[in-house]
């Protein structure tokens, strides 16, 4: 930094002077003119070689640092070097690795602070700081009223949801202490610049998100010394944990190991139940493609296919195993009911966006599409290419014949 002006001076002494000169040029006769362009270019000369020179003389300066460093860097290095192989020294323990870590070093992870209030700093922040806080920080994620954008963690809300089938877990509904709010805002909020908050921000984030929750009012500030008085609502929805008296004396008696079943058979995969959406990049065994035993691998003699109504049946059937992964989505079949994506029975030759109580896209239901082959086969190919707007969230069939196959197994359902 002391440097920089010692460079900037002469430089700025340059422009000065080629200013002058641009005024002077409007009034002077050409001869002295030209006089005055030399002697002026002369003087611009001689200021920059002395900022040369300044500059050389620094970096020889510097070069002489650097060369103390580097020395103090080698005899370091050979220090560790003969530490390394040296005896360890005694204050290393047992194992004779490490070394005891510095107060310091310690103080920068015990940063835990418990639900009595123990470990936390002292500071203060009230709900309109934290409010602004929040929205620089938070809100990108978390929201403007900490209700969560996109699948980004809920904050606040979600009363009464805790015996749903899927309740809404928020600091609110949920956590039974305060301390695991600033322990946790304050260790790794904001994601991906955790520990950035001074102690005062995390007092004021804390005391927004109680407001978020109805627990405290716009006037509310928190620290240190009211920190404990804070009272929240699932505090005492937690038991504790008597599973090792209850439960374990009803599972620790003898199993029983008669009449044992003599041989275990793989009848379903988890695979087959669309639990995880079938990819072209999955593995076989994934896929439920894998051959089992050494009989099966065996070259099996395939009976040519008999074409049926001018569809192959090996292409229906290889349509089926592409219809995995629609099925995730989309069912067909007896009773087939509407998913994420609507049933798809006998859906060749009808009008797009047509199956009763499915909530289409706008694009879908008014596309104006019937689902023939070739509508069909540009729709899988590239859904959202085709029909800017759908819902159908799927990247597509990328294999011309994946598509012929799945079309022919959509026909084979449609009656
Ligand atoms: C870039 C997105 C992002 C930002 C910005 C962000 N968070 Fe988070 N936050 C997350 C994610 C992701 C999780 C879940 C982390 C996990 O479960 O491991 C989370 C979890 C939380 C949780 C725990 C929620 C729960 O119920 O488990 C709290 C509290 C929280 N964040 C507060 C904050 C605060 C306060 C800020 C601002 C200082 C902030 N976050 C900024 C993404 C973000
Ligand atoms: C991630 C879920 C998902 C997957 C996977 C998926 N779809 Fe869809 N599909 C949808 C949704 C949602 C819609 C409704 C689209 C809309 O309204 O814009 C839809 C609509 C359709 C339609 C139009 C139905 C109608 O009534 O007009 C057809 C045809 C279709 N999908 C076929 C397929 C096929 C074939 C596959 C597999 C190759 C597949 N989809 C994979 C979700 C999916």
């Amino acid at each position: 930094m002391s440097k920089s002006p010692n460079i900037m001076l002469p430089a700025l002494g340059v422009t000065g002077i080629v200013l002058g000169l641009a005024y002077g040029l409007s009034t002077r006769t050409y001869k002295a003119q030209e006089a005055e362009v030399a002697e002026v270019t002369a003087q611009a000369a001689l200021i920059r070689a002395e900022a040369s020179e300044t500059k050389v003389s620094m970096l020889e300066a510097r070069l002489v640092e650097v060369q103390a460093e580097a020395e103090e860097a080698i005899a370091v290095a050979a220090a560790s070097v003969q530490s390394l192989t040296g005896p360890a020294p005694v204050a290393n323990g047992a194992l004779g690795l490490g070394r005891a870590a510095l107060p310091e070093e310690i103080a920068a992870w015990d940063v835990d602070i418990l639900p009595d209030g123990r470990g936390l700093p002292e500071g203060r922040g009230d709900v309109l700081t934290g409010e602004e806080v929040f929205a620089d920080y938070c809100a990108s994620c978390h929201g403007d009223f900490a209700e969560g954008v996109d699948n980004w963690p809920v904050l606040a809300g979600g009363f009464d949801t805790l015996a749903d089938v899927d309740p809404v877990k928020t600091v609110g509904s949920y956590w039974p202490y305060l301390s695991t709010v600033w322990d946790y805002v304050h260790r790794s909020m904001p994601f991906g610049g955790a520990q950035t908050l001074t102690d005062d921000e995390v007092y004021a984030i804390v005391a927004y998100i109680l407001y978020s929750n109805d627990l405290v009012d716009e006037e509310f500030e928190l620290s240190h010394e009211n920190f404990t008085e804070v009272a929240m609502y699932n505090t005492d929805g937690f038991v504790i944990d008597d599973r090792a008296a209850v439960e374990y004396a009803a599972w620790s008696a003898e199993p029983c190991m008669e009449n044992c079943k003599q041989a275990v058979e793989i009848t379903r995969r988890a695979s087959m139940v669309n639990v995880t959406p079938v990819d072209e990049f999955m593995h076989p065994v994934m896929r439920g493609e894998m051959v089992h035993d050494a009989a099966a691998k065996a070259p099996v003699e395939e009976p040519e296919p008999v074409a049926e109504g001018g569809v192959d049946p090996a292409l229906i059937a290889a349509g089926e195993k592409v219809f995995k992964k629609c099925a995730a989505c989309h069912e067909v079949g007896d009773g087939a009911k509407n998913k994420s994506g609507p049933q798809l029975n006998a859906i060749m030759g009808r009008a797009a966006g047509t199956v009763e109580k499915f909530r289409y896209s706008k694009a879908m239901a008014g596309s104006g599409l019937t689902w023939d082959e070739e509508t069909m086969a540009s729709f899988l190919e590239n859904p959202k290419g085709f029909l800017k707007g759908t819902k159908m969230s799927f990247r597509g069939l990328a294999k011309e014949e994946d598509r012929a196959a799945v079309i022919a197994y959509l026909k084979s359902v449609s009656p």
